[in-house]
């Protein structure tokens, strides 16, 4: 059977790197509360020639060295961004066409901070369905343009940066030794809308609007939410955490992780935290942890890798993938 397998890995973050401590000055906070509240110690903040299609660019070309390939060998781009360079056309048409490709075709994907696992299912069934051969699968975001800076329970959380994976045709036999996408399961449930949501859009406000999140209603629904999901996908792949490699959550906050890795059962050596180093980028968040892992040697050939996230919506989801 065809299996969507992971060709490279590539990653690219704005230049400038503002530190918990460069907020003290802005609202009433401290490097001290940020740092035990969500394990955050620093993010990337885009300058104004930093946009989500320059990041995203970027970070394709990098997963494209990675393989060994060039735009050429690309049939598709699926971008997953809430921040979009602009309304329409799709940032991954952008991206496309900054890539030089004049061939094949791109859209992007909005599921919020599960975008990524999102765009990765949807490109493993264009290409389990034959109507792509080669993806490149990109979460690219600049959250900062959203935010309102003047609120210290959202502005000190988020930041910006973009991943990429490219994702491939081969064979595999049918069974969890196959390398490539295993399993995934995607939750959503409008009904949890009011606890995180941008205020503004074309069709309502006509204006881009700021993020607004009620954290502490979304901590309580987030560690359930991310459990139950990995669970359908465990009991769909047959395996159990035991069997995992290594855990790529979404990077929001280090006690959610932590708390979904415990109530799993996963070992706290095979999570990888990247929330220190990059905040919450969103939809990039699992592609630049990943880009970490594999860049670091720790993520290796043949490993089994679960992805996860839960975001805005609500949506969550996780994919098994092994590397
Ligand atoms: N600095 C200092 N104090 C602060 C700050 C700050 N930056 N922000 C809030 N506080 C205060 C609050 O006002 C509150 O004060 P009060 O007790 O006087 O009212 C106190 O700190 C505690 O606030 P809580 O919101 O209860 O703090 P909590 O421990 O829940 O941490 C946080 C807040 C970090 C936001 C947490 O709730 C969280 O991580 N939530 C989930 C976020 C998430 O996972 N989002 C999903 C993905 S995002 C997406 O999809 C776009």
């Amino acid at each position: 059977m065809i299996r969507s397998v992971v060709r490279g890995t590539g990653a690219a973050l704005p230049r400038r790197i503002m530190k918990n401590a460069d907020f003290e000055g802005m609202v009433e906070t401290s490097d001290e509360w940020i740092a035990q509240r969500t394990g955050i110690r620093q993010r990337h903040i885009a300058a104004d020639d930093e946009t989500t299609a320059s990041l995203g660019e970027a970070a394709a070309r990098a997963a494209l060295a990675n393989a060994g390939l060039t735009p050429d060998d690309i049939d598709l781009i699926v971008l997953a961004t809430s921040t979009p360079n602009n309304t329409f056309p799709a940032t991954a048409v952008e991206i496309q066409n900054r890539l030089g490709m004049q061939h094949g075709f791109a859209f992007d994907m909005q599921a919020v901070c599960s975008g990524f696992v999102y765009a990765v299912t949807t490109a493993d069934l264009y290409i389990r369905g034959g109507l792509a051969k080669r993806v490149l699968v990109i979460g690219s975001e600049t959250f900062s343009r959203i935010l309102d800076w003047s609120d210290r329970s959202t502005c000190v959380l988020f930041g910006d940066g973009a991943g990429a994976i490219v994702l491939e045709a081969g064979e595999g036999d049918g069974t969890i030794a196959d390398r490539g996408v295993l399993a995934a399961s995607l939750r959503s449930d409008g009904t949890h809308k009011e606890k995180l949501f941008v205020d503004g859009g074309p069709s309502t406000t006509g204006t881009v609007g700021h993020l607004r999140m009620e954290g502490r209603e979304v901590f309580k629904h987030a560690v359930g939410m991310i459990t139950d999901v990995i669970e359908a996908t465990f009991s769909a792949a047959g395996i159990t955490a035991d069997d995992l490699d290594w855990f790529v959550p979404h990077q929001a906050n280090k006690r959610i992780i932590d708390a979904s890795a415990k109530k799993l059962g996963i070992a706290e050596q095979k999570v990888v935290v990247t929330v220190d180093l990059h905040g919450n980028t969103s939809a990039a968040s699992v592609p630049l942890a990943l880009s970490v892992a594999v860049a670091d040697r720790r993520i290796k050939k043949g490993d089994l890798v679960l992805l996860e996230a839960m975001g805005g919506g609500f949506t969550w989801g996780a994919v098994l993938v092994r590397w």
